[in-house]
């Protein structure tokens, strides 16, 4: 558990979920079922995190592992890939996002043994795009027409030492 000023970095658990599809519908136009979120939770519980005040939860990260080609040399390698994360409009530029996703990435490695964590964002996501550059990840490659309306990705990834 991580304490910011005035907000908590804790695991989800499974009374979160509904809140953390409310986040999810407010701020993303990538919505899932309920039982995308919950096989998330019952199989990564450990890289699922949630930030709360006042016992509202106001932002989330969940992940999943895979195995693919590393973004970093030609290697098959089990990596991260980070789903999904989001924070309220309220909550943000408070270091938020940057806490939750370091949360996640020291679970991936510690708990699930991941070499390398993955993600894909929209180019124009500025703000998102700098947070994860801030984090230390690489932007990898584009991945043309990725999205349901056709934007291109950026797909990024940090690599382990
Ligand atoms: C992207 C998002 C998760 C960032 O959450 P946050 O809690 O505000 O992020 P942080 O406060 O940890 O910001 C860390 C850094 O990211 C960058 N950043 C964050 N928001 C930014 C913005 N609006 N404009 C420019 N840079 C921004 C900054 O470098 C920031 O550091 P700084 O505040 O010291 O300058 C949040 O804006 C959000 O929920 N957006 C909608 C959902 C989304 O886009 N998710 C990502 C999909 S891949």
């Amino acid at each position: 558990m991580t304490e910011l000023q005035g907000f908590v970095i804790r695991k989800a658990e499974p009374p979160d979920i509904s809140q953390i599809m409310q986040i999810n519908l407010e701020t993303l136009p990538e919505n899932y079922p309920e039982y995308f979120f919950r096989e998330i939770y019952d199989r990564y519980e450990k890289a699922f995190f949630v930030a709360e005040t006042e016992g509202k939860v106001i932002g989330y990260i969940m992940c999943r592992m895979e195995g693919g080609v590393s973004n970093f040399g030609l290697r098959w390698i089990r990596r991260g890939h980070i789903v999904s994360i989001a924070v309220l409009p309220a909550f943000r530029r408070q270091g938020i996002a940057s806490e939750l996703v370091k949360n996640s990435m020291k679970a991936l490695k510690t708990e699930y043994n991941a070499k390398e964590i993955i993600l894909e964002v929209r180019v124009t996501n500025l703000a998102a795009i700098r947070l994860y550059d801030k984090l230390g990840f690489s932007r990898i490659r584009t991945l043309q027409a990725y999205y349901r309306n056709g934007e291109n990705a950026q797909l990024m990834a940090y690599k382990f030492e």
